[in-house]
Formats: C-alpha cells, structure tokens, sequence
C-alpha cells in the first residue's frame, strides 16, 4: 500500500513557517500564498520543467532580497513540503500503483534531505532542485531509472539534423508509428537514482511507463535523448548497449541529433575508456533521439509482464 508522507510534511510545514515568522518577521505573510502554489502545479504543461511561473519567479527574488540564502532555502523547503501535503488530493486523478509507490520514495527522500542539504541547494539554478520541485509539482514523473515529463513532444527539427534517410524516417515514424509528435512522454535522468541504472532497472522503469500509457491513451508513446544511444558506445563500453537494445528490438527508433558540451561531458566524465578514445580522437560523443510508440512499448511490456517481470 502506498502511503504518502503527508503528516511528516504538515508537521514541517509548521515548524519552517514558525522558524521563518521568527527570523525573517513579516517577509513570509507577504510573499507565501495557496494561489502561488497552486499556480506552480496549474502551469505543468509544455516546456522545460525547470520553468516557473513569473509571479512565483518574483517572489522568490524578493524573498532572496529581503532574507538571503537561507531566507530563500526555507522559502523553497516550505513550498516543496505544501506540495507534497497537497498531493494526495491530486493523485486522486489516477496514478498506477507502481508510478505512486515511486513518488513516496520521492517524497520520503526529498523531506528527509531538508536536515542534509546545504542553503545552496535549495535555488533555482541547482538542477537537481528544479527537478525535486517538479516531481512535487507533478510535472516530472518519478519512474525509477528515469523520471518521465508528461508534456513533452519530439523536436520535429530531428527530420532535418543527418541527412535523407533521416527526414525519410522521422516522416515514416511519425505518421506510420506515433501519429504525431505530441504528446509525448520525455525521459530525463537523475544521478540520485544511479543505483536503478541496469538493465533491470530499466526495464521496470518502462513497465511503469506503459502503466501510465494504459492510463494516458491520448500520450504517443516515450522519447529520450542522450550519449547513449549513439551505436558508437556500444563498441567502446559493451556494458550500456542494453540501453539500445531493448527498445530497437522491440519497434523503438533512434534518430542522430548531434554533438555538444553536454554530450562531451556526460559521455567522458564518468569513463576513462570513453574519454581517452575522445582525446584521441577516436570517438567524438554525439546525442541521439530514442522514440518508441506507445503501442510497440505496451506491446512489449505484455510480454514482460507474462515472463513473469514486474513493476
Ligand atoms: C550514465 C551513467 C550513469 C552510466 O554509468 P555506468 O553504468 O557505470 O556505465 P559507464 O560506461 O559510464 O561506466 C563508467 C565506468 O565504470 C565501469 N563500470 C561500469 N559498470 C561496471 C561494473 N558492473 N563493474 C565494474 N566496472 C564497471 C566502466 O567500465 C566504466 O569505466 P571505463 O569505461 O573506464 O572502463 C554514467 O556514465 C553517468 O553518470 N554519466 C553522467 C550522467 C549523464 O550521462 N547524464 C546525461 C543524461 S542524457
């Protein structure tokens, strides 16, 4: 049974409000409203999920101006904890059982780093707190391996990025297979969640993902982008080609998007085979595009499940 942490957030609530009233007199009661928040979740729809509504923008920016860092770490502790209270009621719209077990691991998680993290985290140029706080604003799925944006579509700019036999494709995908290029489910990944980066994990993460499919008809299936699509790592690391391998042999595509400092980085940072074959010249790290339409994926995931593979 799941069981969201809503006591456990209530109760801190309280306690950063009284702390705030005490330090930071009058600035709270002026800038902290239901409305901002129920803004933050009203306004999950297309675009990065670090994106916020202006008005919330603002008043964070007073909130910095008139209380500094730790003024501002407090602000955002409160918002994420009234976004974990309120999630109950908002999880009342459908959540499979194996994607809501995931977001009371989420949130357990996030309340419990508010004693561990430093002020520094608690701004909105930290990735990893954009994506705390969309995950409790409901715009970035906790999966497991992956969290999941559920409102996200392919870049139709991928037809145009390597050549004829990719416009031909992309075209062919897209009408043949999907129907379109949105909506989509978008996959992005979490250092914290590393431990679930195996061929298991993965798997079980798309077992949560055709879960939400089952339940999202109108959502055209999942997409991702990275370095390790690229058949290129493969050769060099045999140990990510699961990655590859499991959504093309069951109907996924893979579209080559291009190269950049992000792809460089992620690819050479973490592996010294990786970085030397770069430095030498040998392997230039280039992001590639994963689709895999919804149909071919819950086909997949029947099978799965009949072989016995759970959530
Ligand atoms: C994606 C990522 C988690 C994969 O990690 P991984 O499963 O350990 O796979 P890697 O190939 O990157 O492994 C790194 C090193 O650990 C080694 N390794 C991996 N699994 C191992 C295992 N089970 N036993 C021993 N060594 C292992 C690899 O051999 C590799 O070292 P080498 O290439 O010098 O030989 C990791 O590369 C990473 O954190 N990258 C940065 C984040 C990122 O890419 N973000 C972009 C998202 S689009």
């Amino acid at each position: 049974m799941v069981e969201f942490p809503i006591s456990q957030a209530a109760s801190l609530i309280r306690g950063i409000s009284a702390q705030f009233a005490r330090e930071y007199p009058g600035v709270m009661e002026s800038l902290f409203s239901e409305r901002l928040t129920a803004e933050l979740v009203a306004t999950c729809t297309y675009g990065g999920y670090s994106d916020l509504p202006g008005a919330f923008r603002a008043a964070c920016a007073e909130i910095e101006r008139k209380s500094g860092l730790a003024g501002m770490a407090l602000y955002h502790k409160l918002v994420l904890a009234t976004l974990i209270a309120d999630f109950g009621w908002r999880a009342q719209k459908g959540l499979p059982l194996s994607v809501a077990s995931q977001y009371e691991v989420e949130f357990r998680r996030i309340l419990e780093q508010f004693d561990t993290n430093p002020h520094e985290f608690y701004t909105q140029e930290n990735d990893l707190f954009n994506k705390d706080l969309a995950i409790c604003r409901g715009k970035l799925i906790p999966c497991g391996a992956e969290l999941v944006d559920e409102f996200s579509g392919v870049p139709r700019s991928t037809a145009f990025r390597d050549g004829i036999n990719q416009l031909l494709g992309v075209l062919w995908f897209f009408t043949a297979r999907s129907g379109g290029f949105r909506p989509f489910y978008e996959m992005h990944m979490d250092p914290r969640s590393r431990r679930q980066f195996t061929p298991e994990g993965w798997d079980r993460c798309y077992l949560r993902v055709a879960d939400l499919l089952e339940m999202n008809p109108q959502i055209k299936g999942l997409f991702g982008s990275s370095w390790w699509y690229d058949p290129r790592v493969e050769e060099i690391t045999p140990n990510l080609g699961f990655l590859r391998h499991r959504p093309l042999q069951n109907g996924a595509c893979i579209f080559r998007m291009g190269s950049d400092g992000a792809a460089i980085g992620n690819a050479t940072g973490h592996s010294r085979r990786r970085r030397e074959q770069y430095e030498k010249g040998e392997y230039m790290p280039t992001n590639y595009l994963m689709v895999w339409a919804r149909e071919d994926l819950l086909r997949w995931a029947k099978q799965a499940r009949a072989e016995g593979l759970q959530a």
